[in-house]
């Protein structure tokens, strides 16, 4: 068993100082999206941190998911900046982003070699090391704490994963406050990721005792606080705290693990149809959970259970986990993006080619079954 993960967290408002000597007299490009870019303005907290650097650069990324075309324009732009520093502000595009071109500039390939290497799969050795920091407006890919980054090529619908540990940010600052400006449709789908994830961490070939116990406190809090975003009875910084908490969680969680199979079905399900990532992730939630009981080995979902028993005393784990997520009515969201089950089933083909089918506990799962009853 292992367990490693290098990044620095610093968790709260009241990190900021320790942050802002981070990033002092540092000379730092800053990869953010455009509603980051507004909220830096906007935010003191943010505004102090840049205001610390010797000098820095922006350059905002383009919306919408990871792409060759906004890498390449990324990775060919900002030549003549000589930056010892990477900061990350935005959600987990912004950061994927950032854990490419701090590989690209350790890597000291030029652009077009770099991106063949990514779309050819071949290792990417980076040489030097250039000091990041990530800074998440939205709690749920926890990519801040992951060594993994998704790049799609939109012209062939083929998704890119790099895996480094090169791509793990030194230093992670998550401030809640950043998150409370998000709407509350995307909050959800980010928490349904975060908690997805969590899960994902656990039905999974790679669990192990440490990767367990991040996840189980993830899916735990999950439960608590997950019924608190359609309630809206608590204050929203309150319920943000422990978005954030369990985005961090998972990530960690995952950045053992990987995700497995919700996560591979899901992809095509993004980049074909526009399902939402955390939607097309949490949709089949309970049915993969269902589907991998009878192939629960180590015994990592009987605990769970175990874990979970204060939770709907006479539910049985995956009961637990439908009652937690039928509230959200998951399969009329997917409606909104599908006409009809067919949409989805004619993908059926690109979800299980995805290295993420390969963690999963059931090695031959039905995929007819799992996509018809989380369509029901
Ligand atoms: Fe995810």
């Amino acid at each position: 068993m292992n367990f490693i993960n290098p990044v620095g967290i610093y968790f709260g408002l009241e990190e900021h100082p320790k942050v802002i000597n981070i990033c002092s007299h540092r000379k730092a490009i800053i990869l953010c999206s455009k509603r980051a870019y507004t909220s830096i303005h906007s935010n003191q907290d943010l505004n102090d941190i840049v205001r610390s650097l010797r000098s820095h650069m922006y350059y905002i990324l383009e919306s919408g998911i990871p792409n060759l075309c906004t890498l390449n324009k990324l990775l060919s732009a900002n030549t003549y900046f000589d930056a010892d520093m990477i900061i990350s502000i935005g959600g987990g595009s912004a950061l994927d982003y950032a854990k490419c071109y701090k590989l690209y500039l350790g890597s000291r390939l030029s652009p077009r070699d770099f991106l063949e290497c990514l779309c050819s799969d071949k290792s990417i050795i980076a040489g030097s090391k250039i000091r990041s920091l990530a800074i998440p407006t939205i709690a749920g890919t926890g990519s801040e704490v992951t060594p993994y980054a998704t790049i799609w090529d939109l012209e062939r619908f083929q998704k890119y994963s790099l895996h480094s540990s090169s791509c793990y940010f030194d230093f992670a600052y998550i401030n809640p406050i950043l998150s409370e400006s998000v709407s509350s449709k995307n909050r959800i789908y980010a928490a349904l990721d975060a908690f997805n994830q969590a899960s994902e961490s656990i039905w999974n070939t790679n669990c192990n005792d440490i990767s367990y116990m991040y996840a189980v406190e993830a899916i735990k809090l999950s439960f608590r606080v997950l019924p608190q975003l359609l309630k809206n009875d608590l204050p929203r910084s309150q319920v943000q705290q422990s978005l954030n908490f369990v985005s961090i969680l998972a990530g960690i969680a995952i950045s053992q693990t990987q995700t497995a199979l919700c996560h591979s079905i899901s992809y095509p399900l993004t980049y074909k149809l526009q399902i939402p990532h955390g939607l097309a992730c949490a949709f089949t939630t309970c049915a993969v959970l269902h589907s991998n009981i009878p192939y629960d080995k180590k015994g990592y979902l009987e605990r769970l259970e175990y874990d979970l028993k204060d939770i709907g005393h006479h539910d049985d784990l995956h009961q637990k986990y439908v009652k937690l997520l039928e509230p959200f009515k998951l399969s009329q969201l997917v409606r909104e993006y599908v006409h009809e089950y067919d949409d989805i089933w004619l993908l059926a083909d690109k979800m299980l080619s995805n290295k993420r089918a390969a963690n999963n506990l059931n090695p031959a799962p039905n995929l007819s079954s799992i996509l018809e009853s989380s369509w029901l």
